[in-house]
């Protein structure tokens, strides 16, 4: 499972990047609305920082199929190789996706998904990825971790290529168990990314093997200092 962040400020970005194996950046029209200005000032730092091997995944925001198309085109061209163009899985989005699947290598991420339908119909017009909204699912009254699973299973069963990127999470219990399924990718926030691997007994367990070792060796003192 592949794990991206979801977040436009770089300077969070590169704190998660120097702790943790990150397959890439994830941003939407509201992570970007936080930092504000040009969006491609914001983006253009991002992909410097990732270099050309992640994945920078950017959203277009057009309503019809024919401006999406040239949205998608038009952020490719700025942003350089492994950027995956966010289109909405929506009637004018499958139109979208489908001509650039016919007309150019534009790769592209399906989002705003609530039901596995709709990942499927994505799915079926070429999309790398397809992003379901794992918390908002939730929040509306239906599981999101079922959604995500079911999405992941209909990929399978259909041998389709599209991965499943699941997004929106409000804790790492989350996570953990789409992991366990073999989910192929999620995008989370700074503070979920930390979360994932946060407790006080792990702390604690390394505190006093460091603390044994300076109790015989001396204040400071690590392997280095013997032969
Ligand atoms: C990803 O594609 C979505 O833009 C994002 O993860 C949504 O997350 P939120 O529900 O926390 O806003």
């Amino acid at each position: 499972m592949k794990l991206l962040i979801d977040d436009a400020h770089l300077e969070e970005i590169k704190k998660i990047c120097e702790f943790y194996p990150v397959a890439g950046v994830t941003t939407n029209p509201t992570i970007l609305a936080k930092i504000g200005g040009n969006p491609f000032d914001t983006l253009k730092k991002i992909r410097n920082f990732l270099g050309e091997e992640k994945e920078l995944h950017v959203q277009a925001v057009s309503r019809c199929a024919e401006k999406i198309v040239e949205e998608a085109r038009h952020i490719v061209e700025l942003l350089g190789a492994n950027t995956y163009v966010k289109i909405p899985a929506m009637p004018e989005g499958f139109k979208a996706m489908k001509i650039l699947v016919e007309k150019s290598e534009i790769p592209f991420t399906a989002t705003a998904i609530y039901t596995p339908m709709q990942a499927f119909i994505a799915g079926q017009c070429g999309a790398s990825y397809a992003a379901p909204y794992v918390n908002r699912i939730d929040n509306m009254g239906f599981n999101g971790l079922t959604v995500a699973r079911d999405i992941q299973q209909i990929f399978e069963k259909n041998s389709m290529e599209t991965e499943v990127i699941a997004a929106s999470f409000k804790n790492s219990q989350q996570v953990l168990e789409l992991c366990k399924c073999g989910i192929s990718a999620v995008t989370l926030s700074p503070e979920i990314f930390i979360a994932l691997v946060k407790n006080s007994a792990i702390d604690s367990a390394v505190e006093v093997f460091i603390s044994d070792f300076e109790s015989f060796a001396g204040n400071d003192k690590t392997m280095l200092d013997f032969q």
